[in-house]
């Protein structure tokens, strides 16, 4: 890569990250003392803005579905999954560990290269041989610490969904098919955490298992690469910029026959956002086989027992978020002067409206101004009050923070019959002048309520 397009890749993501710190989306974990590699922190806006992402995840594959059960399986789990599961023997990356400065890196990220020569990137020093690095966090459960006692955090949050497979057939009855989701907490000791959200340590998932009958999992795939690419619009990426790759023989994970990585043009460049795979049947039987339970599932019409195979859509709510930024972010200049804003769409926006009195100390205006916000909280719930400053930094401040459309009221609200407000556009700039009373529909249409 030239070097030029990799200097203006870093400024962009550095733009990303000090306007996330600036205003308050994500901040460096454990920043006080100095940080603690591969992790963050989600400030107040980062909060809603990921909290808006799982809510319309959870919309379209669980509150919109007949054929899903919603979960949330404890991160800690006897360590007999993990054994089963094959996580224990072989959850990896190749590690290698320079000899002069100590230094640890993946083997297969390292530049060519340098691999072909064994050459630190940092130090020049010599490479020592390559080993398998188990990535999952270790942990002893209660106060003994004997190998009885070994727990992990979880790497995924797939085999919750697994090891409950049956508590679900159990109680409620379904008939295939049908999915299991959840989101929650996974954790990977990354040798190279790095771009940010991209690679952490700690991270969350929102991941399906959807059990069918063997001879039916090609259609399902194919639906979920539909409504994978439909949740990507919904949080408002851009679909040009998301890629499906379909994954070699010989590349894809230990449990998987078909595995698509929907991609996406990072500043950094083009990897993986989600994942797609067919499971087949290799974890139920593997729970089956090392628990001596039955998680088979006994088909009524056609009076068959198999063990169901499972296709499974995978996606990480961090990578979703840093995907947000990346693709929202834009700088150019407005009446003159220079801002940069987040083009977020009004779905995961974290503030819907802000509304503005054009001056703070004439009560007639704060007043005007505070009893729209109020209701205007009620019928969008996030809206944000703003009276500081000039008209022209409030609208800079929400700008920066991705709010869609600005309501300031001014003397003509209080003085003219149809009480008119002003509406500002936060990509365009535009301002509209609008009664009063067709304030809320006509943000009810911008906003998609
Ligand atoms: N259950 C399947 C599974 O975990 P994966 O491809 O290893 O598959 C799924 O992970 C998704 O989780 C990825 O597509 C990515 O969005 C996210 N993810 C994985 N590792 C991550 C990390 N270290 N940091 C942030 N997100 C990660």
């Amino acid at each position: 890569m030239k070097k030029d397009t990799k200097k203006a890749e870093n400024a962009v993501m550095e733009n990303i990250i000090s306007l996330s710190k600036r205003r308050g989306f994500i901040f460096q974990g454990s920043e006080v003392y100095g940080g603690l590699a591969g992790t963050w922190d989600y400030g107040p806006l980062g909060v809603i803005l990921k909290q808006n992402v799982k809510n319309i995840w959870w919309k379209r594959f669980v509150t919109d579905r007949e054929d899903m059960y919603g979960m949330d399986a404890a991160i800690l789990m006897n360590q007999n999954v993990w054994k089963a599961s094959g996580h224990v023997g072989g959850f990896s990356d190749p590690l290698v560990e320079c000899t002069k400065c100590k230094r640890r890196f993946r083997a297969d990220q390292l530049d060519p290269e340098l691999r072909k020569k064994n050459e630190c990137p940092e130090c020049g020093g010599k490479l020592g041989a390559e080993k398998q690095f188990n990535m999952m966090f270790r942990t002893h459960v209660g106060a003994t610490e004997d190998e009885g006692a070994v727990s992990y955090l979880r790497p995924e949050t797939a085999q919750g969904m697994f090891v409950n497979f049956k508590n679900v057939l159990d109680t409620f009855h379904p008939k295939l098919p049908f999915g299991m989701a959840q989101i929650g907490k996974a954790f990977r000791n990354e040798i190279a955490p790095r771009d940010f959200l991209f690679r952490t340590r700690e991270f969350e998932q929102m991941e399906i298992e959807y059990f069918v009958d063997p001879k039916n999992w090609k259609p399902v795939f194919e639906h979920f690469v539909a409504e994978m690419h439909a949740f990507i619009a919904d949080v408002g990426l851009d679909p040009k910029k998301v890629h499906e790759l379909e994954v070699p023989d010989g590349e894809r994970a230990h449990y998987s026959m078909r595995t698509i990585d929907f991609e996406y043009d990072w500043p950094f460049g083009r990897k993986e956002l989600y994942g797609l795979a067919y499971r087949t049947d290799y974890d139920l039987k593997a729970h089956a086989k090392a628990s001596n339970v039955d998680l088979s599932y006994f088909d009524e019409e056609a009076k068959v027992r198999f063990v169901p195979h499972v296709i499974e859509p995978s996606f990480g709510v961090d990578r979703t978020v840093l995907a947000i930024l990346a693709d929202s972010y834009r700088e150019d200049e407005l009446g003159g002067e220079k801002r940069a804003y987040l083009a977020f769409s009004p779905n995961v926006a974290p503030v819907k409206v802000a509304v503005f009195p054009l001056l703070k100390n004439k009560d007639a205006l704060t007043s005007k101004a505070r009893e729209i916000y109020q209701v205007l909280r009620k019928e969008f719930g996030a809206v944000e009050y703003d009276e500081a400053g000039s008209i022209g930094k409030r609208y800079r401040r929400q700008d920066e923070i991705g709010t869609p459309f600005c309501v300031t009221v001014d003397f003509d609200t209080i003085e003219k019959p149809n009480n008119p407000v002003t509406v500002r556009d936060r990509d365009s700039g535009k301002q509209e002048s609008i009664p009063l009373k067709d304030l809320v529909s006509l943000l009810s249409q911008k906003l998609n309520k």
